[in-house]
């Protein structure tokens, strides 16, 4: 197959939309299909179906190459390359859900298309199943992809690596054939997704961006094995802080300290309420599984898991030792979604604290400035959802900072505190600063930012 310049792209998750997205923008043209006609109809209005920098104006900009359908014979007419990039949701017992995928392949099973790239996270195993289901005369790649909500469409634009496992030479070919824009980075910097400077230098010093080129298992482990170690990472630095305060030392220093380290780095060690989202959470859980099922028990894989479930709760137990009881007690919870940048609730530690502390018999308030709409569907009806800051911090007992919104670092806190019964601030991200909070007055605790003996007196 030679065409790269026209594909189909299944799944308008941010896996999906980003990639089609991103290859629109370089000029192939991309037909988008998803079973969520809802979906479809805003996304043919340019509407995107979730919030994501740069996403609005791209859908504009890339309209005149991008169509979208629910109907599979308009979607794979004169196609020779999909891409298939379905969510596989965790089902309760920590398995992907392959449910959506199995679909997707039996539906191209029956139309003419020469190559299949899968960019859904899937078990190890999952691409030689396909290779069944599609038949013979139909290739298979494996592509995972590495973007981050609320950076998606830059990380599919500015990849560090780009990722194929196939078992036919002339797979790796046509692959690098559709990257080939993102792998010289020689398409035109777009004013509303700028380039990051430290790939414009690479790139202006003749580097490229890699194609790492795998068999297909080793493409879907080195997906689980990327997030797993971050994960990992995030654990191990959460309870380092947890030592930090039973010691009397300072999580913050203790990364820039350890960070300089070249075979450490500082990347990825924010201590705080531990990882949420769609994708740590299932990933390092379906890989535990992965393991056992192959009759290996990955001990340090369910630590992390356990660690990052424990530390969700850590507020909550600060904000009941500061307080004496939460029963009674008005809550706020500032940000409810995962991580700034995004209005995704999914395994966002936000679900379990609010829970928890209804639960304690506390009154919950809460705020976000991109997750009320979701919130208002998923939270407890007895959470009560403000748009403004100011206002969930009416009459609170103590205020918990959950999400690190930049809005948060930067509100008016000496005016927050003339709104709240009582000035307790637990931040929970380590978004604002110790010392200026203390000077205004707060009885101030973030995570990890332990007293220091000397002003403990131990
Ligand atoms: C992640 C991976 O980064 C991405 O490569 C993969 O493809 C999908 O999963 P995402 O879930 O969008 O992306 O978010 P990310 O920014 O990686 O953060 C994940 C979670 O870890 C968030 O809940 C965040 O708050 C938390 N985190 C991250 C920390 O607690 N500390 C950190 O230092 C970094």
């Amino acid at each position: 197959m030679d065409n790269v310049e026209k594909l189909t792209v299944v799944g308008a998750g941010y896996v999906g939309l980003s990639t089609a997205v991103a290859l629109a923008l370089l000029g192939r043209e991309v037909r988008v299909l998803d079973t969520d006609a809802g979906r479809i109809e805003g996304l043919k209005r340019n509407q995107p179906p979730f919030y994501e920098p740069g996403l609005a104006e791209s859908l504009v900009r890339a309209s005149a190459k991008l169509s979208y359908t629910t109907d599979p014979a308009e979607a794979y007419a004169d196609t020779e390359l999909a891409i298939v990039a379905v969510g596989t949701p965790p089902t309760p017992a920590g398995h992907a859900d392959l449910r959506y995928l199995y679909q997707a392949l039996e539906t191209l099973a029956q139309h003419p298309v020469s190559l299949v790239v899968i960019k859904s996270t899937v078990p190890v195993g999952t691409n030689h199943d396909a290779k069944k289901i599609l038949g013979p005369g139909v290739a298979l790649a494996s592509n995972p992809e590495f973007l981050r909500q609320g950076q998606a469409l830059s990380d599919t634009l500015y990849p560090d690596r780009i990722l194929v496992g196939a078992e036919e030479e002339w797979v790796f070919g046509v692959l690098e054939r559709l990257y080939r824009p993102l792998i010289e980075q020689s398409f035109e910097e777009l004013p509303w997704l700028p380039r990051p400077k430290a790939l414009r230098e690479a790139i202006a010093r003749g580097q490229r961006v890699p194609l790492v080129r795998t068999g297909l298992e080793s493409a879907e482990l080195a997906k689980y094995a990327a997030n797993a170690f971050l994960a990992t990472r995030i654990s191990f630095i959460n309870e380092i802080a947890n030592v930090a305060e039973a010691v009397g030392a300072d999580i913050e220093e203790v990364v820039r300290a350890i960070g300089l380290d070249p075979r450490i780095g500082p990347h990825f060690f924010k201590a705080g309420l531990g990882y949420g989202g769609s994708c740590f959470p299932k990933d390092t859980r379906a890989l535990a599984y992965l393991a056992k099922r192959g009759g290996y028990d990955f001990k340090l894989l369910r630590a992390v898991i356990e660690v990052n479930q424990a530390q969700r709760y850590r507020l909550v137990e600060k904000a009941e030792a500061v307080l004496g009881r939460l029963s009674g007690q008005t809550i706020t919870l500032l940000g409810l979604a995962f991580k700034p940048g995004t209005d995704d609730l999914r395994e966002a530690p936000s679900l379990e604290i609010a829970e928890e502390l209804l639960a304690r018999g506390a009154r919950v308030r809460a705020t976000d400035p991109k997750a009320l709409e979701l919130a208002r569907q998923v939270l407890d009806p007895r959470v009560e959802l403000f748009a403004d800051p100011l206002e969930a911090l009416e009459d609170a007992d103590a205020v918990l900072l959950v999400t690190e919104w930049p809005e948060y670092r930067a509100l008016d806190w000496a005016q927050a505190k003339r709104r709240l019964r009582r000035p307790v601030v637990l931040d929970g991200r380590n978004a604002l600063d110790p010392q200026a909070m203390e000077a205004l007055g707060y009885v101030y605790q973030g995570i990890g930012r332990g007293r220091k003996r000397s002003e403990l007196a131990l």
